[in-house]
């Protein structure tokens, strides 16, 4: 065992800039994954993360390399999650590094998830390795990209690797410069055991397995183990690392990176970022950064059927058992019956778990519109943390409403600095600074509400940018507003699930518009339906449904074509997803309708 031949390193890049085309590559030339069985292991590794719920779960793959200098070197590739949802993940992931790949796509240039995992690696005092991909393409400019990485990052970019993921062009360059510029693992090999989880997953055979990273001592076949944080214990079944078949050893040593069985029962004993140590013989201190992740964003799901309400349970409880970060309590709602309040990271990790439910499990659900965690401070001094916009005390007994706000950092050409300006400061947010970063690229920082980035933030400022803002974002603190609940009313009804939490210099504007909307999305019934919008039962805005003709399409007649088809696929939508509230039938659109503002 030498940890002079040992370099762990991380791939970071912004989306879509081709992480996962070049982790394929560097598997395909260092032989680990022959080129003809590459296909089937990019299937496969698609299946288990298929199993595991969602690609936030990093996995660490040994590859071996001999380097020009005629060494074998062992390289471990720890794969970072790729979204803003999970930048805590992806802090973890860099923590078992001494190096990151910095991946930068030569015709877009570095975007915003570049800048905010560039900075993580320099806190994490990485060593960094730029590479500019995609130069087969005809819009490369790495010359250009390179100016910018040095300029916006100051990361010196001069001999950034070229490469094309897709060919395989430059690869063997990136390795050389992995083995030359990455340090290799420091530590003590005769000290306490101290290892850091960095990923950890349910199998349904062995139990949770973690990924570790060593980083003081040794950790042997059968020894029994502590988790510094939870204090659970277990005795290591199976170690050893991924190459990417599972390949046992007898031990994993300092600087090594690998996976550890642990035969516990629950994924929530096992926490990322937690250390490892041995039970008899613990380390003093753990290692540094333990965070429990917490959801942000909180939704509504209920069965459009009512017999799936078990189904529903069952699924969430399947669900949890490979992803700690999903939290869920059963609801019931006047309109809509039983159903569950599910919390969740942030959107792409609610879209990726509802999808499931719904692949997956053949669950038909109803999802009400997103809202965040509010704290709720009473005149009795009592504090309540509130999921649901319903469950919202009378305003009489709330002293103060506190809601999330994020850090909210945009980068975008100098052209549209004002568009994001006007969107920004309609969504409450509150500028905090701007820095040129390079001459096309500017760096906007806001102080915005949860609430508002959750409201089709990110859709209008892509559409408002032409597509050139990209963005990032962090929990910043909790802090006061102006809030109040906003009440839709249908055929004089207050519905439970449509109502949602707003800063009260809005809530006249959003009734108004939303009053409006409804009126187009809710079908006609056979009598006519009056929609209101109320704040404390007073109503700020008013539409109504008039009562439908037997035949939908008699008032087409004649009339063009097209019109026609999109009336009966309208129908044919409607039908898939509504519930009858009281007796108007509601689409699953209305509650969406929250969320978009025009
Ligand atoms: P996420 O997994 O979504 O974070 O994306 P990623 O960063 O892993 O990117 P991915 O590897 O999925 O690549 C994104 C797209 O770029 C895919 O369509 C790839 O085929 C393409 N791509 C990746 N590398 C290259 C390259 O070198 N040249 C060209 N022409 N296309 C590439």
């Amino acid at each position: 065992h030498d940890p002079s031949r040992i370099r762990n390193f991380s791939i970071i890049a912004h989306i879509d800039h081709g992480k996962s085309t070049l982790s394929d590559r560097i598997l395909e030339i260092t032989g680990s994954v022959a080129k003809r069985d590459m296909q089937q292991q990019i299937l496969d590794s698609m299946d288990i993360e298929r199993e595991r719920g969602i690609t936030i779960k990093s996995q660490a793959v040994r590859v071996l390399y001999t380097a020009h200098d005629g060494k074998e070197y062992e390289l471990n590739l720890i794969d970072t999650p790729g979204h803003v949802d999970f930048t805590y993940e992806v802090s973890r992931s860099l923590a078992a590094c001494e190096g990151a790949v910095l991946v930068v796509d030569a015709t877009q240039g570095v975007e915003a998830q570049t800048l905010a995992n560039a900075m993580m690696a320099m806190n994490a005092n990485l060593d960094i390795v730029p590479l500019i991909n995609k130069i087969d393409l005809p819009a490369a400019e790495p010359e250009r990209v390179k100016a910018q990485i040095e300029e916006a990052l100051a990361i010196p970019a001069q001999d950034a690797v070229l490469c094309s993921a897709k060919t395989g062009v430059g690869v063997q360059d990136l390795l050389e410069s992995i083995v030359y510029n990455v340090s290799p693992p420091q530590g003590d090999q005769h000290a306490a055991l101290r290892a850091l989880i960095f990923d950890s997953y349910f199998d349904p055979y062995r139990g949770v397995i973690a990924f570790v990273r060593v980083v003081d001592g040794y950790l042997s076949q059968g020894d029994h183990i502590q988790f510094m944080a939870t204090h659970n214990d277990a005795l290591i079944e199976d170690l050893g690392v991924k190459t990417p078949a599972e390949l046992s050893l007898p031990s994993l040593n300092v600087g090594d990176v690998g996976f550890v069985v642990t035969g516990l029962k629950d994924v929530s004993l096992v926490k990322v970022g937690d250390t490892i140590t041995h039970f008899d013989t613990p380390a003093s201190e753990p290692l540094a950064g333990y965070r429990d992740v917490k959801p942000m964003v909180f939704v509504g799901l209920f069965p459009i059927e009512g017999d799936q309400f078990e189904p529903l349970r069952e699924a969430l409880e399947k669900l949890s058992l490979n992803d700690p970060a999903l939290v869920w309590e059963q609801e019931k709602s006047h309109a809509l019956g039983f159903g569950f309040r599910v919390g969740f990271l942030g959107l792409l990790h609610m879209e990726v778990i509802e999808e499931r439910l719904e692949r997956e499990f053949g669950l038909n659900l109803l999802a009400t519109a997103p809202s965040v965690e509010y704290k709720v401070y009473l005149r009795n001094k009592e504090c309540i943390c509130l999921h649901s916009p319903q469950e919202l005390p009378d305003p009489s007994e709330i002293a103060q409403i506190e809601e999330p706000y994020l850090t909210v950092k945009i980068l975008v050409p100098p052209d549209y600095v004002g568009a994001v300006m006007d969107l920004s400061v309609s969504r409450r947010a509150t500028f905090i600074t701007m820095n040129y970063l390079s001459p096309t690229t500017v760096e906007l920082v806001w102080e915005m509400p949860l609430s508002e980035l959750i409201m089709d933030y990110f859709d209008k400022l892509k559409s408002s940018t032409k597509g050139y803002a990209s963005l990032d974002y962090e929990f910043l603190g909790y802090k006061p507003s102006n809030l109040v609940k906003l009440d839709i009313l249908l055929a004089g009804k207050p519905v439970d699930a449509l109502s949602f939490i707003i800063h009260k210099d809005k809530a006249y504007e959003r009734g108004r518009i939303l009053t409006e909307k409804l009126k187009d999305i809710i079908p006609r019934q056979m009598f006519e339906v009056p929609i209101q919008a109320a704040v404390g039962g007073r109503v700020l805005a008013r539409e109504t449904v008039r009562a439908k003709r037997k035949d939908v399409l008699a008032k087409c007649y004649g009339g063009d074509i097209s019109r026609k088809r999109k009336l009966l696929e309208k129908q044919k939508e409607g039908k898939k997803r509504m519930k009858s509230i009281g007796n108007v039938d509601v689409p699953q659109e209305a509650f969406m309708a929250i969320l978009k503002v025009d």
